[in-house]
Protein backbone atom coordinates (compact mmCIF):
# COMPACT_ATOMS: atom_id res chain seq x y z
CA UNK A 1 0.00 0.00 0.00
CA UNK A 2 0.97 3.42 -0.96
CA UNK A 3 2.97 4.75 1.96
CA UNK A 4 4.72 7.70 0.23
CA UNK A 5 1.92 10.68 0.84
CA UNK A 6 2.88 10.41 4.63
CA UNK A 7 5.41 13.08 5.01
CA UNK A 8 8.41 14.67 3.03
CA UNK A 9 10.76 13.16 6.38
CA UNK A 10 13.04 9.78 5.69
CA UNK A 11 11.02 7.03 6.42
CA UNK A 12 12.42 4.52 9.28
CA UNK A 13 10.27 1.24 9.10
CA UNK A 14 9.83 0.56 13.46
CA UNK A 15 7.27 -2.16 13.47
CA UNK A 16 6.78 -4.39 9.97
CA UNK A 17 4.06 -6.73 10.47
CA UNK A 18 3.67 -9.32 7.70
CA UNK A 19 1.04 -11.69 7.05
CA UNK A 20 0.11 -11.97 10.23
CA UNK A 21 -2.94 -14.35 10.77
CA UNK A 22 -4.49 -15.46 13.91
CA UNK A 23 -7.77 -17.44 14.15
CA UNK A 24 -9.72 -18.89 17.81
CA UNK A 25 -11.36 -22.09 16.96
CA UNK A 26 -11.45 -21.75 13.11
CA UNK A 27 -12.68 -17.76 13.45
CA UNK A 28 -10.31 -15.71 11.69
CA UNK A 29 -10.22 -12.55 14.15
CA UNK A 30 -6.33 -11.58 11.70
CA UNK A 31 -6.26 -12.38 8.37
CA UNK A 32 -2.90 -11.55 6.20
CA UNK A 33 -2.50 -8.37 8.07
CA UNK A 34 0.70 -6.40 6.90
CA UNK A 35 1.39 -3.41 7.61
CA UNK A 36 4.53 -0.93 8.36
CA UNK A 37 4.51 1.46 11.44
CA UNK A 38 7.21 4.33 10.67
CA UNK A 39 9.50 5.55 13.27
CA UNK A 40 8.01 9.09 15.17
CA UNK A 41 4.55 8.19 13.35
CA UNK A 42 1.31 8.36 15.28
CA UNK A 43 -0.43 5.56 13.96
CA UNK A 44 -3.97 4.59 14.50
CA UNK A 45 -5.65 1.02 14.30
CA UNK A 46 -9.72 1.60 13.62
CA UNK A 47 -12.50 -1.20 12.93
CA UNK A 48 -15.56 -1.99 14.58
CA UNK A 49 -15.93 -3.95 17.54
CA UNK A 50 -14.72 -7.40 16.82
CA UNK A 51 -12.36 -6.54 13.99
CA UNK A 52 -8.93 -7.70 15.55
CA UNK A 53 -7.66 -4.70 17.27
CA UNK A 54 -7.01 -6.52 20.70
CA UNK A 55 -5.97 -9.69 18.98
CA UNK A 56 -3.22 -7.47 16.72
CA UNK A 57 -1.70 -5.65 19.53
CA UNK A 58 -1.30 -8.47 21.55
CA UNK A 59 0.46 -9.83 18.81
CA UNK A 60 2.75 -7.76 18.45
CA UNK A 61 3.30 -7.45 22.37
CA UNK A 62 3.89 -11.39 22.03
CA UNK A 63 1.16 -12.12 24.48
CA UNK A 64 -0.30 -14.15 21.85
CA UNK A 65 1.67 -15.91 19.33
CA UNK A 66 0.10 -16.11 15.41
CA UNK A 67 -0.59 -19.27 13.55
CA UNK A 68 1.04 -16.98 10.81
CA UNK A 69 3.14 -14.50 9.71
CA UNK A 70 5.83 -12.39 11.57
CA UNK A 71 6.83 -9.25 13.79
CA UNK A 72 9.83 -7.02 12.91
CA UNK A 73 10.58 -4.40 15.68
CA UNK A 74 13.79 -2.90 14.11
CA UNK A 75 14.28 -5.85 11.56
CA UNK A 76 14.57 -8.13 14.68
CA UNK A 77 11.87 -11.10 13.96
CA UNK A 78 9.95 -11.17 17.68
CA UNK A 79 8.73 -14.55 16.77
CA UNK A 80 9.28 -16.80 20.59
CA UNK A 81 10.28 -13.19 22.24
CA UNK A 82 8.58 -12.99 25.85
CA UNK A 83 6.07 -10.07 26.41
CA UNK A 84 8.83 -8.85 28.97
CA UNK A 85 12.06 -9.06 26.65
CA UNK A 86 9.59 -7.15 23.91
CA UNK A 87 8.94 -4.17 26.53
CA UNK A 88 12.50 -4.17 27.64
CA UNK A 89 13.18 -4.12 23.75
CA UNK A 90 10.96 -0.81 23.58
CA UNK A 91 7.99 -1.87 23.28
CA UNK A 92 5.50 -0.56 25.84
CA UNK A 93 1.60 -1.32 25.71
CA UNK A 94 -1.58 -0.18 27.39
CA UNK A 95 -4.61 -2.31 27.73
CA UNK A 96 -8.17 -1.69 26.89
CA UNK A 97 -9.09 -2.63 30.88
CA UNK A 98 -7.31 -0.69 32.98
CA UNK A 99 -4.26 -2.09 34.48
CA UNK A 100 -2.79 -1.10 37.25
CA UNK A 101 -2.12 -1.97 41.23
CA UNK A 102 -5.48 -0.64 42.87
CA UNK A 103 -4.09 -1.21 46.28
CA UNK A 104 -0.82 0.44 45.57
CA UNK A 105 0.13 3.96 46.03
CA UNK A 106 0.68 5.79 43.05
CA UNK A 107 4.10 5.84 43.83
CA UNK A 108 4.41 1.92 43.97
CA UNK A 109 2.68 1.49 40.98
CA UNK A 110 5.16 3.29 39.04
CA UNK A 111 8.17 2.24 40.65
CA UNK A 112 6.90 -1.61 40.60
CA UNK A 113 7.22 -0.80 36.74
CA UNK A 114 10.71 1.19 37.16
CA UNK A 115 12.02 -1.86 39.64
CA UNK A 116 10.46 -4.52 36.79
CA UNK A 117 12.22 -2.63 34.18
CA UNK A 118 15.93 -2.98 35.89
CA UNK A 119 14.76 -5.94 37.44
CA UNK A 120 17.33 -4.81 40.35
CA UNK A 121 15.28 -7.69 42.26
CA UNK A 122 13.73 -11.15 42.07
CA UNK A 123 9.86 -10.03 43.22
CA UNK A 124 8.78 -6.28 41.82
CA UNK A 125 6.82 -6.01 45.55
CA UNK A 126 10.28 -6.16 47.55
CA UNK A 127 10.23 -3.54 49.92
CA UNK A 128 12.14 -0.76 48.44
CA UNK A 129 10.50 2.59 49.82
CA UNK A 130 13.08 4.97 48.30
CA UNK A 131 14.21 3.32 45.25
CA UNK A 132 13.91 5.52 41.84
CA UNK A 133 11.84 7.93 43.75
CA UNK A 134 13.01 10.67 41.50
CA UNK A 135 12.36 8.72 38.09
CA UNK A 136 8.89 8.20 40.09
CA UNK A 137 7.89 12.30 40.62
CA UNK A 138 9.53 13.09 37.25
CA UNK A 139 7.60 10.69 35.40
CA UNK A 140 4.11 11.50 37.43
CA UNK A 141 4.64 14.94 36.28
CA UNK A 142 4.86 13.88 32.37
CA UNK A 143 1.11 12.55 33.56
CA UNK A 144 -0.23 14.98 35.69
CA UNK A 145 -0.54 12.95 38.51
CA UNK A 146 2.29 14.74 40.63
CA UNK A 147 -0.42 15.84 43.22
CA UNK A 148 -2.13 11.97 43.39
CA UNK A 149 1.38 10.73 44.45
CA UNK A 150 -0.16 9.50 47.77
CA UNK A 151 -2.84 7.93 47.15
CA UNK A 152 -4.01 4.24 46.18
CA UNK A 153 -4.64 3.61 42.18
CA UNK A 154 -7.78 2.15 42.96
CA UNK A 155 -8.95 5.58 44.32
CA UNK A 156 -7.97 7.35 41.19
CA UNK A 157 -10.53 8.67 39.08
CA UNK A 158 -11.22 6.70 35.60
CA UNK A 159 -9.04 9.33 33.61
CA UNK A 160 -6.69 9.13 35.97
CA UNK A 161 -6.13 5.17 36.25
CA UNK A 162 -5.49 5.56 32.47
CA UNK A 163 -2.45 8.39 32.83
CA UNK A 164 -1.00 6.39 35.46
CA UNK A 165 -0.81 3.29 32.79
CA UNK A 166 0.65 5.50 30.95
CA UNK A 167 3.28 6.34 33.12
CA UNK A 168 3.83 2.49 34.03
CA UNK A 169 4.40 2.14 30.02
CA UNK A 170 6.91 5.30 29.97
CA UNK A 171 8.66 3.81 33.07
CA UNK A 172 9.86 0.92 30.51
CA UNK A 173 11.79 3.70 28.36
CA UNK A 174 9.73 2.46 25.27
CA UNK A 175 10.75 3.83 21.73
CA UNK A 176 7.18 2.80 20.53
CA UNK A 177 3.96 3.02 22.79
CA UNK A 178 1.24 0.69 22.16
CA UNK A 179 -2.36 2.13 23.21
CA UNK A 180 -5.48 0.32 22.92
CA UNK A 181 -8.33 2.98 23.02
CA UNK A 182 -6.40 4.93 25.60
CA UNK A 183 -9.53 7.14 25.59
CA UNK A 184 -12.04 4.32 26.51
CA UNK A 185 -14.47 5.49 29.02
CA UNK A 186 -13.59 9.28 29.67
CA UNK A 187 -15.68 12.21 29.38
CA UNK A 188 -15.04 14.18 26.71
CA UNK A 189 -12.91 16.64 28.95
CA UNK A 190 -10.82 13.92 30.44
CA UNK A 191 -10.62 12.65 26.55
CA UNK A 192 -9.64 15.99 25.32
CA UNK A 193 -6.92 16.32 27.74
CA UNK A 194 -6.21 12.74 27.10
CA UNK A 195 -5.12 13.03 23.78
CA UNK A 196 -3.31 16.92 24.58
CA UNK A 197 -1.38 15.25 27.13
CA UNK A 198 -0.29 11.79 24.37
CA UNK A 199 0.37 14.19 21.64
CA UNK A 200 2.96 16.40 24.07
CA UNK A 201 4.63 13.01 25.49
CA UNK A 202 4.89 11.66 21.86
CA UNK A 203 6.48 15.16 20.69
CA UNK A 204 9.01 15.32 23.83
CA UNK A 205 9.75 11.98 23.97
CA UNK A 206 10.25 10.88 20.02
CA UNK A 207 7.98 8.48 20.31
CA UNK A 208 6.14 6.30 17.99
CA UNK A 209 2.48 5.87 18.63
CA UNK A 210 0.25 3.17 17.61
CA UNK A 211 -3.46 2.74 19.14
CA UNK A 212 -6.49 1.82 18.52
CA UNK A 213 -9.78 4.29 19.59
CA UNK A 214 -13.32 4.51 18.39
CA UNK A 215 -14.13 8.17 18.64
CA UNK A 216 -13.67 8.81 15.17
CA UNK A 217 -13.02 12.83 15.89
CA UNK A 218 -9.62 11.81 18.12
CA UNK A 219 -8.35 9.43 14.95
CA UNK A 220 -8.72 11.76 12.55
CA UNK A 221 -7.53 14.72 14.99
CA UNK A 222 -4.70 12.91 16.05
CA UNK A 223 -3.10 10.72 13.22
CA UNK A 224 -1.02 10.68 10.60
CA UNK A 225 -1.80 7.58 9.66
CA UNK A 226 -4.27 5.35 9.45
CA UNK A 227 -5.05 1.41 8.97
CA UNK A 228 -8.42 -0.24 8.66
CA UNK A 229 -9.12 -3.14 9.93
CA UNK A 230 -12.55 -5.31 9.12
CA UNK A 231 -13.58 -8.51 10.10
CA UNK A 232 -10.02 -9.36 10.76
CA UNK A 233 -8.45 -7.90 7.40
CA UNK A 234 -6.72 -4.69 6.55
CA UNK A 235 -8.98 -2.89 3.94
CA UNK A 236 -7.18 0.11 4.22
CA UNK A 237 -4.03 2.32 5.36
CA UNK A 238 -3.41 5.37 4.49
CA UNK A 239 -2.87 9.21 5.47
CA UNK A 240 -6.15 10.35 7.09
CA UNK A 241 -7.20 12.03 3.76
CA UNK A 242 -6.66 9.00 2.37
CA UNK A 243 -8.97 7.09 4.59
CA UNK A 244 -11.65 9.60 4.44
CA UNK A 245 -11.98 9.21 0.65
CA UNK A 246 -11.26 5.26 0.92
CA UNK A 247 -15.02 3.70 -0.83
CA UNK A 248 -14.59 0.64 1.06
CA UNK A 249 -13.68 2.20 4.46
CA UNK A 250 -17.21 4.14 4.28
CA UNK A 251 -19.69 1.17 3.15
CA UNK A 252 -17.86 -1.01 5.33
CA UNK A 253 -16.83 0.77 8.33
CA UNK A 254 -18.75 4.28 8.18
CA UNK A 255 -21.94 3.55 6.68
CA UNK A 256 -21.46 5.52 3.46
CA UNK A 257 -21.73 9.02 6.26
CA UNK A 258 -19.05 11.20 5.67
CA UNK A 259 -15.52 11.36 8.43
N1 LIG B 1 -9.06 -15.44 23.20
C1 LIG B 1 -10.05 -15.47 22.30
N2 LIG B 1 -10.76 -16.59 22.10
C2 LIG B 1 -11.75 -16.63 21.17
N3 LIG B 1 -12.11 -15.58 20.39
C3 LIG B 1 -11.43 -14.45 20.55
C4 LIG B 1 -10.37 -14.31 21.52
N4 LIG B 1 -9.87 -13.04 21.45
C5 LIG B 1 -10.60 -12.42 20.49
N5 LIG B 1 -11.51 -13.25 19.98
C6 LIG B 1 -12.46 -12.93 18.88
O1 LIG B 1 -11.71 -12.34 17.84
C7 LIG B 1 -12.42 -11.25 17.27
C8 LIG B 1 -11.57 -10.00 17.36
O2 LIG B 1 -11.53 -9.56 18.73
P1 LIG B 1 -10.69 -8.31 19.19
O3 LIG B 1 -9.31 -8.46 18.71
O4 LIG B 1 -10.90 -8.16 20.65
O5 LIG B 1 -11.43 -7.14 18.40
P2 LIG B 1 -11.48 -5.57 18.67
O6 LIG B 1 -10.43 -5.23 19.65
O7 LIG B 1 -11.28 -4.96 17.32
O8 LIG B 1 -12.86 -5.27 19.19
C9 LIG B 1 -13.73 -11.14 18.02
O9 LIG B 1 -14.74 -11.79 17.28
C10 LIG B 1 -13.47 -11.87 19.30
O10 LIG B 1 -14.63 -12.44 19.82
MG1 LIG C 1 -10.43 -4.24 21.48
Amino acid sequence: MGREKLSEKKLIVMLKISNITKSFDGFFALDDVSLFVDQGVIHAVIGPNGAGKTTFFNIISGILAPDNGSVYFKGQNLAKIEPHKIVQLGIARSFQRVNIFPRKTVFENIQIALIARDQLHRSPFKKASNLFSEEVEELLKVVNLFEQVELRGGDLSHGMQKQLELAIALASQPKILLLDEPTAGMSLSETQSCIKLLKNIVQDRALTLLFTEHDMQVVFGMADYISVLHHGRLIASGPPSKIRENSEVKRVYLGNKAL
